[in-house]
């Protein structure tokens, strides 16, 4: 087992470059199944969650190559359809992007019931709902917790979908399926993130027909064949997000690379509302939190463009140490606050229900053994050690590696005394014993 030990109550300073998008590139590599030939994707972050649906992607028949660091061929003309294996679906919450690419390339498709970061219900009941009114039969009721799609005659036919609550996953599912549809698909009340628009550019670069993606109401005009290309994915707002807390957080200063600074323009308002620097350039923004006055402020979460709920976390562990009182209202997920028992063993003040949590402002605090419930929950307790006094030693740390490339590398290169450890696990030493 690996933890991250941290020595904290460091500034960080220097320049952190950002890598490829997750939560685009999870859904653009799964999108590859739709065309018909060789992708090569650049700024692919490395990651496990990517890992992981390589691993999904091989195991149904495609063939990867990495050309070069952060640059991957994927060949998916002999994909089997229906075939993606139980324990690598169950791994990650992506894995059900192949049920819309699947469909919309065979007109069927079969995966588990996907895994992924436990921060409250996740139902996938818009993702049916927008197959069915494709035309699809969709069963989600068998045994073994498998999702079933056919289709009558292998086709499609292109209608009207409105999503009841704004979801990036049914958003980017039926965009998956509808690429292919005969006629014209319109999803109404869409989620707008900027991963959502990556994959459609991402798919019209293949050939499909795609308007309007980045707003509430996304049309899909049905082609009838996609290509390969080349495609790069976007930056990662919510890697740039974290270290631009950080630097807030350790009164530091730090320049992050490799942004789009409008996909930021959220997290800088509540950066620069609580008393820290921020100044945006074309693909980079500089976060200066030293000779500053850190103050507490109110976010509510909510889909894009409002503060990310992905960033809830990170701005709770800054909240902790902040002037005064803070609040987060959560208004996305149900169970977002679990990190907040963490922050209170390393000396918080807060208050919290499944909705929210009220932050009252300590000087600092203090280092102690403490466990990543989730991806984003780990990066808020690398934040809220590298500003406490003392030793940090975060366990459960596969949540933070399935989603920030060299989190630990990158931290050092700007002053964080932060370590990867290994430490043999406890369970497998007592069962090794006599
Ligand atoms: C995506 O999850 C992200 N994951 C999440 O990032 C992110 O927190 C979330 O969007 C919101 O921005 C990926 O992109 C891989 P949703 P997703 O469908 O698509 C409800 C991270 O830390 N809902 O937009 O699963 C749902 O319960 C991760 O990187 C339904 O009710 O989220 C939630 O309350 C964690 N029925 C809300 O919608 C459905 O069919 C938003 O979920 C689908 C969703």
């Amino acid at each position: 087992m690996e933890k991250i030990v941290i020595k904290g109550n460091k500034p960080l300073h220097g320049s952190i470059e950002v890598s490829g998008m997750k939560n685009a590139a999870v859904a653009i590599v799964f999108g590859t199944i739709l065309a018909e030939g060789k992708c090569t994707l650049g700024n692919i972050p490395l990651i496990s969650d990517i890992s992981d649906a390589f691993d999904i992607l091989t195991s149904v028949g495609a063939v990867i190559k990495r050309i070069d660091k952060t640059t991957y061929e994927i060949d998916t003309t002999r994909i089997k359809p229906c075939s993606a294996p139980y324990d690598l679906v169950k791994k990650m919450r992506a894995s059900y992007y192949i049920l819309g690419a699947e469909l919309g390339r065979f007109g069927r498709a079969r995966a588990a019931y996907p895994g992924g970061c436990d921060i409250g219900l996740r139902p996938i009941d818009q993702h049916i709902k927008g197959f069915r009114a494709l035309g699809a039969d969709v069963d989600a009721t068998n045994p073994g917790g498998y999702v079933n799609i056919t289709t009558e005659d292998g086709k499609l036919y292109g209608d009207s979908v409105y999503l009841d609550i704004v979801s990036v996953g049914a958003t980017i599912n039926i965009m998956l399926a509808a690429c292919k549809a005969e006629g014209t698909t319109v999803i109404d009340n869409a989620a707008r993130e900027p991963h959502v628009v990556d994959l459609a550019n991402f798919l019209n670069s293949c050939g499909a027909d795609i308007s309007g993606a980045g707003t509430e109401m996304i049309k899909i005009r049905g082609v009838s064949k996609l290509h390969g290309v080349h495609y790069d994915i976007i930056p990662d707002m919510i890697e740039a997000g974290t270290y631009m807390v950080a630097a807030a957080a350790t009164k530091g200063e730090l320049t992050v690379t490799n942004v789009i600074p409008r996909h930021l323009e959220t997290v800088t308002a509540k950066l620069l509302e609580m008393g820290a620097e921020v100044e945006e350039y074309d693909d980079s923004v500089r976060v200066r939190g030293e000779n500053t006055e850190i103050k507490g402020t109110y976010v509510k979460t909510a889909p894009y463009p409002g503060f990310p709920t992905d960033m809830n976390p990170q701005m709770g562990a800054l909240m902790a140490i902040a002037g005064g009182q803070s609040m987060i209202r959560e208004g996305v997920w149900d169970n977002r606050f679990k990190y907040v028992d963490e922050l209170i063993r390393m000396g918080a003040d807060i208050k919290s229900d499944s909705k929210s949590a009220t932050f009252t402002g300590v000087k600092t605090l203090h280092g102690a053994p403490v466990s990543a419930c989730d991806l984003r929950a780990g990066a808020a307790l690398i934040i809220a050690g590298l500003s406490a006094t003392g030793k940090t030693e975060i366990d459960n740390i596969y949540h933070i590696q399935r989603g920030y490339e060299n989190i630990v590398g990158k931290l050092k290169n700007v002053g964080a005394d932060i370590e990867l450890k290994y430490v043999p696990d406890e369970a497998a030493s007592l069962n090794n014993v006599g």
